[in-house]
């Protein structure tokens, strides 16, 4: 099992290793030769800084809680300029009884309740897609687990008394709306917003939510695609209908029916993304590095949305043979698992594939389905290594 001391270890001589050209410091230097502050980001790869966008390089999938600093960042337009904690309201309407309005220190007196949440975007693994997919070209990291904390939304809706007409809940967000870009509004279903696992985070691994993150709160809808948890939350109100808008459709949806590569989709023929894939990711060796023979461990992550990883596969022969993983013993309901795999290799190139399954019966496909917008990207994990 890699320690966090063997971790820290591989981190810093990556460190010392920079001039070598580790693709995360020379990212992180594109940005400074840029002008581009990111304070406290160090090490992650910035895949936009119009709109701030962070991908964490898969070394830091061997925390089990990612480090805030190194949370990957997912904004689609300008994060509020100004945000005065003292000013900031949360407004409760649409389809309810009693609308009202909370401000922080109202919030924070509600009762609290934390969920450890792998929060993953939809489009990570986009720049994987083949043929290319448009939109950010994200690799392996637009994924994190952090412990989310703050009221229950069902706390906030049931004091509002919801209506029986209110059949969806839709955020707004205090993003700047940059020209003509449609604003940051989506809806979920009731359902789900009165889940007992559903918050309105104002914490993230027990520090106030940060700017990038959504400070003064965010929604957290746990086991969904990221875009479900709308950030620097202003408005919950509750719908009779699904919200209509940009970020519902055509933006999010998936192929009713798997396609072809590179086939168009109606609007028509998709529906809503909601919760994630199962999936694994091999954080160790790296893909290109070169390893001395006698042991390896093999590890990384598993995650599953609402399921649980119930079983991670390793192959060391390019999928002629698997081997079952160890699973870490964190684990919580919307979490991913850390997973290791010891491996006594003679010298020669691998080809080192990840393999999940949860308890549903899903399993990683060879290849991932195919939609026009890149989205839940979930195939088999892929490493090549040399053992010399
Ligand atoms: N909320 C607002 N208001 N604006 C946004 O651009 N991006 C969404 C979601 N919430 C977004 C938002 C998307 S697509 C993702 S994946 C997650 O936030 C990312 O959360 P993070 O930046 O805290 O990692």
């Amino acid at each position: 099992m890699t320690t966090r001391r063997d971790f820290l270890k591989r981190i810093s001589s990556a460190a010392l290793a920079a001039s070598a050209a580790p693709s995360f410091f020379l990212q992180n230097s594109f940005a400074q030769d840029r002008g581009i502050s990111l304070p406290g980001e160090d090490g992650m790869i910035v895949r936009s800084s119009r709109f701030l966008d962070l991908e964490t390089p898969v070394e830091y999938f061997d925390f089990w809680l990612t480090p805030v600093p190194h949370f990957f960042v997912r904004n689609h337009m300008h994060e509020p300029s100004e945000l005065n904690a003292g000013d900031w309201r949360l407004n409760i309407g649409g389809e309810v009884e009693k609308p009202f309005a909370l401000t922080l220190a109202q919030l924070s007196k509600l009762p609290t309740h934390s969920v450890v949440n792998t929060l993953e975007c939809a489009g990570n693994g986009r720049g994987l897609y083949r043929p290319q997919v448009p939109g950010v070209q994200w690799g392996k990291g637009a994924v994190g687990t952090a412990r989310f904390s703050g009221p229950r939304l069902r706390d906030v809706l049931q004091r509002a008394v919801v209506k029986s007409s209110g059949k969806h809940v839709m955020f707004r967000g205090l993003d700047e709306v940059p020209g003509k870009v449609p604003p940051f509004i989506r809806s979920i279903p009731i359902e789900k917003a009165l889940d007992s696992d559903t918050l309105v985070a104002t914490h993230m691994n027990g520090a106030p939510l940060t700017k990038h993150h959504g400070f003064p709160a965010r929604a957290l809808v746990p086991g969904w695609i990221g875009a479900a948890s709308c950030k620097w939350l202003t408005e919950v109100k509750v719908l009779d209908s699904e919200f209509v808008g940009n970020f519902m459709s055509p933006g999010y949806r998936f192929p009713n029916q798997p396609g072809k590569p590179g086939e168009v989709v109606k609007p028509e023929d998709t529906h809503p993304l909601t919760a994630l894939n199962v999936k694994s990711v091999i954080s160790g060796p790296l893909d290109g590095a070169s390893v001395k023979p006698g042991h390896v461990t093999i590890h990384g992550a598993a995650w599953a949305g609402e399921a649980d990883v119930v079983k991670v596969e390793v192959s060391t022969d390019a999928g002629a043979t698997w081997s079952a993983a160890t699973l870490g013993h964190e684990s919580a309901h919307y979490a991913w698992r850390l997973w290791s795999y010891d491996w006594k290799p003679k010298p020669g190139d691998y080809t080192i594939l990840s393999r999940a399954t949860d308890n549903r019966g899903r399993s990683q496909p060879d290849t991932p389905v195919w939609n026009p917008s890149g989205y839940l990207y979930n195939a088999i994990d892929q490493v090549k290594i040399n053992v010399a």
